[in-house]
C-alpha cells in the first residue's frame, strides 16, 4: 500500500474478493501524493516558516491517510486522459485543506480527540495554539498550491480549482458543516436531528470537499459541462456514502483499524446517519447512494473503472 500510509491492504472486502487493481491504483496515488507532499512540505521549500510550525504542518499531513480525494482528483482527471503528473498539485492542495480541516477537528473546542492515524492529533503532539495555526497555514498553503502556475498552465483553470476549493471548503461548505455538527451536540431539534437535518450537515461538512475533489479532474482536464456534471454527481454521491461509512465506523469500528477513537458520536450527542437511521437504515442508505454514484459513471465507460472501484472502497471500508 501507500509508502509511508497506513493503510493494510486488507481493510476492505467487496463481497469477499478484493479489488486488486483498485488497491494497487489507490495505493500509486497515495505514494505519489506523499512524495509531493513531502517535498512541498520539506524546511527548504517553506522558506521562512517558524520550524515548529513546518513540524506540525508535516505532522498534520505526511506518513497516513488514505489520501482518498487525492485519488479522486488524479482518477477523475485520469478519466479524461491526463496522466498522473498534471493532477497532483491540485490533489496535494486538496490533501493539505482535508489535513487543516482534521487538525482543527480533534481541537478540544471541537471533537476533541487524541488518535488521528494511529498517532497523536496535532494539538496532542504540540498544543493547542500550534495546531490551529499549522491548520490555518495548511488552509492558506492549500490556496497558494491551487494558484502556482506549476499546478496548471492556464490561469483560467487555476482560478476554477481556487474557486471550487474556496466554495466547498469555506461557510457554506465544510466549515459551515463543522458549524452545524458542533451545534447538533447541544440541541435535539429536528431541524438537525433529522434525515434532512444531517444530509445537509453531512454534504456540508464531507461531501462538498469529495464532490470537488471528483470535479477538480473535470476542471484540470478542461472537460465538457456534462463531463464535468457526470463527476460532479459521482463526487456527490460518494461525499455522502463516505461520511455515512464514518459514521458506521464510529458506531462499530475499531479504533486499531480506523486510526482514531470510536464510539464518540452518539456520546457527543451528534447528529448522524446512524443516531438518525440506525445502523441497518445507515447501511441501506450507504447502498443507494452507491447506486446513485456508479449511474453517474456511466459516460465514461472503462476508463471509470477505478473510480467505481473506490464505491466499493467506501462502502465496505474498515479504516
Ligand atoms: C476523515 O476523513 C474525516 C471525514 C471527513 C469523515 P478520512 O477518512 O478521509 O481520513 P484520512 O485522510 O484517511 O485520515
Ligand atoms: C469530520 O467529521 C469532518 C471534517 C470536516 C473534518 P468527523 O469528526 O466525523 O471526522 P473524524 O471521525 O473525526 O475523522
Ligand atoms: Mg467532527
Ligand atoms: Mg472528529
Ligand atoms: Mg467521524
Amino acid at each position: 500500500m501507500a509508502r509511508g500510509g497506513r493503510t493494510p491492504p486488507h481493510r476492505y472486502m467487496v463481497h469477499g474478493i478484493r479489488d486488486m487493481a483498485f488497491e494497487q491504483r489507490l495505493g500509486e496515488i497515495a505514494a505519489g501524493v506523499e512524495n509531493r507532499l513531502a517535498a512541498l512540505l520539506a524546511d527548504d521549500a517553506l522558506g521562512a516558516t517558524p520550524a515548529e510550525l513546518a513540524a506540525a504542518m508535516r505532522h498534520a499531513v505526511l506518513g497516513g491517510g488514505k489520501r482518498f480525494r487525492p485519488f479522486l482528483v488524479v482518477e477523475g482527471a485520469r478519466a479524461l486522459g491526463l496522466a498522473d503528473a498534471t493532477a497532483i498539485d491540485a490533489a496535494a492542495a486538496i490533501e493539505c485543506l482535508h489535513c487543516y480541516s482534521l487538525a482543527h477537528d480533534d481541537l478540544p473546542a471541537m471533537d476533541n480527540d487524541d488518535l488521528r492515524r494511529g498517532r497523536p492529533t496535532v494539538w496532542k503532539a504540540f498544543d493547542e495554539a500550534t495546531a490551529i495555526l499549522a491548520g490555518d497555514a495548511l488552509l492558506t498553503f492549500a490556496f497558494e498550491l491551487m494558484a502556482r502556475p506549476s499546478t496548471h498552465a492556464h490561469p483560467a483553470v487555476r482560478a476554477d480549482l481556487a474557486l471550487g476549493l474556496a466554495q466547498a471548503s469555506g461557510p457554506a461548505g465544510m466549515v459551515g458543516g463543522q458549524v452545524l455538527d458542533i451545534a447538533s451536540e447541544k440541541t435535539v431539534a429536528r431541524a438537525l436531528h433529522s434525515l434532512d437535518g444531517v444530509t445537509s450537515i453531512q454534504r456540508m461538512k464531507t461531501g462538498a470537499l469529495i464532490r470537488f475533489a471528483a470535479e477538480a479532474g473535470a476542471i484540470l482536464a478542461q472537460a465538457t459541462p456534462r463531463q464535468r456534471e457526470a463527476l460532479r454527481d459521482y463526487g456527490e454521491a460518494l461525499g455522502a456514502a463516505f461520511q455515512i461509512a464514518d459514521d458506521l465506523l464510529d458506531a462499530e469500528g475499531d479504533a486499531a483499524a480506523t486510526g482514531k477513537a470510536v464510539g464518540k458520536d452518539a456520546a457527543a450527542g451528534k447528529a448522524t446517519f446512524v443516531t438518525v437511521l440506525g445502523i441497518d437504515g445507515a447501511r441501506a442508505r450507504l447502498r443507494e447512494l452507491s447506486a446513485a454514484a456508479r449511474a453517474a459513471l456511466a459516460p465514461f465507460g472503462d476508463a471509470a473503472s477505478d473510480l467505481a472501484g473506490a464505491i466499493d472502497f467506501v462502502a465496505n471500508r474498515r479504516g
